[in-house]
C-alpha cells in the first residue's frame, strides 16, 4: 500500500490529525493496534480546551459535543473547608467544554467510514522502517499475513507505550521525567454531580477531585498510594473518603451510588526531545504525559494535531518544508508550559509522603493568596483555559 501520511494509533491525536488531513485532501492511513469497542472502552479526562473544540468545530462533527457537552465558566479549589472559585470567563473571557475524551473520540471514529477514512484496527507487530529517509514505510501483520505502507511521513499517535518514540536513536532522544508517589483513584457513577462546577481539594488527609460528564453521570477522584488495590475500596468507602475531603459545602450535596468503573491511574510527568525525526512526527502522548490535574492530556495532544497538520499541508499542498523542520520547537513550547501547569497544580492539591507540617502550611498560604489575589487566579485561569496556539 502507498499513501502520503501513515498514522500509527488511532486514539484522539491519531484520528483527530487523520480528519483534518482527509478533509484537506491530504492521503493518509491510521493503524491501530485495538479494537474500536476496545478504545472506547477506555474511562479518560473530559475537559475541552478551545483548541480541542475549535478541530471539532472545523470538523463539522462538534454536534453532539455542542448537544450534550456543558460549557463552564469557572471552577475550584478547596482547602478542605472552602471553596475559592475561579472564574475562568471573567478572568480569560473564555470557558471550557466539558465533554468525555470517550465521546469525542467515538465521535471522530464513528465518522471515519463515512468520510472515507481507512483505519486498519488489529494491525499487530507495527514497526517503522527508515524514518531518517525521504521514503519510510511501516510494516504490520494482520490475520497473519504481513503488510507494508509505504509513506511520505509516518505519524506516531501511538500513545506512552507505542513503538514509534522508541524508534527515534537513543543518541538523538532525551527524556525528562517524574513519577508521582501516588496514584488517583477514579469512580464513575449515574448520579448527578455534587456541585455544577469542578472541585480540586486539598484535605489534610489528602486529595479529591469532584467532576462530572453529564447532568446525571459523575466522575470523582481521590489519591492514594500507588501500592494500594482498588478491591480494598468499596464504593462506600470512596464516597466516605470524597465526603470529608471535598469539605462540607460539597459533601452535603453528594449523592452515592454504585461505582459502574473503579480503577487506579498512576501520575507521570513525562516529555520526549525532540518531537520529530527525519520523516517521523510524534503528536499526543507518544511524546509526552502530563498528571491529570488540569485535564491537559488530551488537549495538549490537539494542539500537537493542530500544529502537526498544519505543516504537513504546507508541505503537501505548498511544497513548504520549512513548517515540519520547525514542528518539534513550536509543538514543544506549547508542551513544557502545559506540564508546568500540570505539575504546579498537582504540587499545590497533593500531600506528598516527605511532606511535614511546614509544606502543609506553605499550600494552605498559597491557597489563602489565591483566594485574595484577582492577578494569582488570572494565572491559574488562563492556564486552565489553554495557552494560545
Ligand atoms: N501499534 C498500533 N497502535 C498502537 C500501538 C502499536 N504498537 N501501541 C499503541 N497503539 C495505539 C493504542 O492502542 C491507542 O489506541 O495508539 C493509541 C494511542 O492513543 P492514546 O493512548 O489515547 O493517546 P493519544 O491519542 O495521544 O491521546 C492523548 O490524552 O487524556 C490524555 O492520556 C490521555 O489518551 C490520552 C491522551
Ligand atoms: C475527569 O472528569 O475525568 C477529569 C476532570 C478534570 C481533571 C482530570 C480528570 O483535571
Amino acid at each position: 500500500m502507498k499513501t502520503q501520511v501513515a498514522i500509527i494509533g488511532a486514539g484522539p491525536a491519531g484520528l483527530l490529525l487523520a480528519h483534518l488531513l482527509k478533509a484537506e485532501g491530504v492521503d493518509c492511513i491510521v493503524l491501530e493496534r485495538q479494537t474500536g469497542p476496545y478504545i472506547l472502552s477506555r474511562i479518560r479526562a473530559g475537559v475541552l480546551e478551545q483548541v480541542t473544540v475549535g478541530l471539532m468545530e472545523r470538523l463539522g462533527l462538534d454536534a453532539r459535543m455542542k448537544a450534550e457537552g456543558l460549557p463552564h465558566d469557572g471552577f475550584n479549589l478547596a482547602d478542605g473547608e472552602r471553596l475559592i472559585r475561579i472564574d475562568i470567563k471573567a478572568l480569560t473571557g473564555k470557558q471550557v467544554m466539558v465533554y468525555g475524551q470517550t465521546e469525542l473520540t467515538r465521535d471522530l471514529m464513528e465518522a471515519a467510514e463515512p468520510r472515507g477514512l481507512e483505519i486498519i484496527y488489529e494491525a499487530a507487530d507495527v514497526a517503522l522502517h527508515h524514518i531518517e529517509s525521504d521514503a519510510p514505510f511501516v510494516t504490520y501483520t494482520k490475520n497473519g499475513a504481513e503488510h507494508r505502507v509505504d509513506a511520505r511521513f509516518i505519524i506516531g499517535c501511538d500513545g506512552f507505550h507505542g513503538p514509534s518514540r522508541q524508534t527515534i536513536p537513543a543518541s538523538v532522544g532525551r527524556t525528562f521525567e517524574r513519577v508521582y508517589p501516588f496514584g488517583w483513584l477514579g469512580i464513575l457513577a449515574d448520579v448527578p454531580p455534587c456541585n455544577h462546577e469542578l472541585i480540586y481539594a486539598n484535605h489534610d488527609r489528602g486529595f479529591a477531585l469532584a467532576s462530572q460528564r453529564s447532568n446525571v453521570r459523575s466522575r470523582y477522584y481521590i489519591d492514594v498510594p500507588v501500592t494500594e488495590r482498588v478491591e480494598d475500596w468499596s464504593d462506600e468507602r470512596i464516597w466516605d473518603e470524597l465526603s470529608i475531603r471535598l469539605g462540607p459545602e460539597a459533601a452535603a450535596h453528594i449523592t452515592r451510588g454504585a461505582s459502574i468503573e473503579k480503577s487506579i491511574a498512576p501520575l507521570r510527568s513525562f516529555v520526549f526531545e525532540p518531537m520529530r525525526h527525519g520523516s517521523l512526527l510524534l503528536c499526543g502522548d507518544a511524546a509526552h504525559i502530563v498528571p491529570p490535574t488540569g485535564a491537559k492530556g488530551l488537549n495538549l495532544a490537539a494542539s500537537d494535531v493542530h500544529y502537526a497538520s498544519e505543516a504537513l499541508l504546507a508541505f503537501f499542498k505548498s511544497n513548504d518544508g520549512d513548517a515540519i523542520a520547525g514542528y518539534s520547537e513550536k509543538a514543544l513550547a506549547r508542551v513544557w508550559k502545559a506540564e508546568r501547569f500540570s505539575w504546579s497544580l498537582t504540587k499545590l492539591m497533593h500531600r506528598f509522603p516527605d511532606d511535614g507540617v511546614f509544606e502543609r502550611r506553605i499550600q494552605l498560604a498559597e491557597l489563602d493568596y489565591i483566594a485574595s489575589s484577582d492577578a494569582a487566579q488570572r494565572v491559574i485561569a488562563e492556564n486552565y483555559v489553554g495557552l494560545p496556539v
